[in-house]
């Protein structure tokens, strides 16, 4: 499948199964004074979760542009030796507000995966929060996993991977991620693999399931929101390459025009290495997006705040 049949796959998927489907939002955030750039699906529908706002729609799907080259969430450093990361990119999610919860989440997670994009199931891995700091164990979430994996197959991680805040205040929970296992002989660096939580490449984290259910207050307190409810975000660039079987996000078709046209211009073939021709030349592929999507939302290059950032 193209990038292109994938997210209009993801998003009929979703509005088979009575989700509205949203146009994404700009990456300059509407309302938000605690966010640079927009920097997750759920931005946009962050006073829906509060309660604050109200939509004539209670189950949502969008592919939103994302931006994380700051606070919380900032990949920036990681783009060009990573093959999968990217300052700029796209996340598809799907969203309930007070209606269904986990149960249905990982249900359809799992039909979308396995049911209609045909992923091996036994390559898939899951994580579930384990409890931390007064927040106890999912186990609810654990045994939803339960009927389609084995116990094998599902790992509990602490509240770096398995609690998911949007910034130091405003809506979080607990979540469960799902990675997509690409083979043994891909190198690791630790002594002993980690699993899904090693940063190499033989594990990918595709989709993250947030069970939103508190409102995080500047003194840390976790204050329950008006009900429970679903954030979840797969990029579209690690889905495209796994169902487009390349290691690299870069090899897909999302990025292969681009860096065609850096050769060129380079006079010198990319070669995907790790080699620093190779790392410079994802950088300007990563970078060409970033800085064609923000000037799109009207962000100027400047000597402050967002403008610095698309300067820099
Ligand atoms: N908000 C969550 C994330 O960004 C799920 O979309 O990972």
């Amino acid at each position: 499948m193209t990038s292109t049949e994938l997210r209009q796959s993801f998003l009929s998927f979703f509005e088979q199964h009575g989700h509205r489907v949203v146009t994404s939002s700009s990456l300059v955030p509407a309302d938000d004074p605690t966010l640079l750039f927009t920097n997750a699906g759920m931005n946009q529908f962050k006073d829906v979760f509060l309660g604050r706002d109200r939509r004539d729609y209670r189950r949502a799907a969008t592919s939103q542009k994302c931006m994380r080259v700051s606070g919380k969430h900032n990949d920036l450093e990681n783009v060009g030796p990573s093959l999968r990361h990217h300052t700029f990119f796209e996340m598809l999610g799907n969203f309930s507000f007070g209606d269904y919860f986990k149960e249905e989440a990982i249900r359809l997670a799992w039909e979308l995966l396995t049911g209609v994009w045909k992923l091996p199931a036994d390559r898939l891995f899951a994580t579930v929060f384990a409890g931390d700091e007064g927040v106890p164990r999912d186990d609810e979430a654990y045994g939803y996993w339960l009927r389609v994996l084995p116990a094998a197959r599902i790992a509990e991680l602490g509240k770096e991977d398995n609690f998911w805040s949007m910034g130091d205040t405003g809506p979080c929970g607990r979540c469960s991620e799902i990675h997509y296992f690409r083979g043994e002989h891909l190198p690791c660096a630790e002594p002993v693999c980690r699993g899904v939580a090693c940063s190499c490449d033989r594990y990918v984290e595709v989709w993250n399931n947030v069970f939103m259910e508190f409102d995080r207050q500047a003194d840390k307190r976790l204050v329950p929101l008006p009900a429970p409810s679903i954030d979840t975000g797969m990029g579209l660039e690690r889905i495209t390459a796994i169902m487009q079987n390349t290691l690299s996000n870069y090899d897909t078709d999302l990025f292969q025009p681009l860096l065609q046209t850096i050769s060129r211009l380079a006079g010198r073939q990319y070669g995907g290495t790790m080699g620093p021709a190779d790392v410079s030349s994802r950088v300007i592929a990563d970078h060409a997006r970033a800085m064609t999507f923000l000037i799109a939302d009207g962000v100027l290059p400047s000597n402050e705040w967002r403008g610095y950032v698309l300067r820099k």
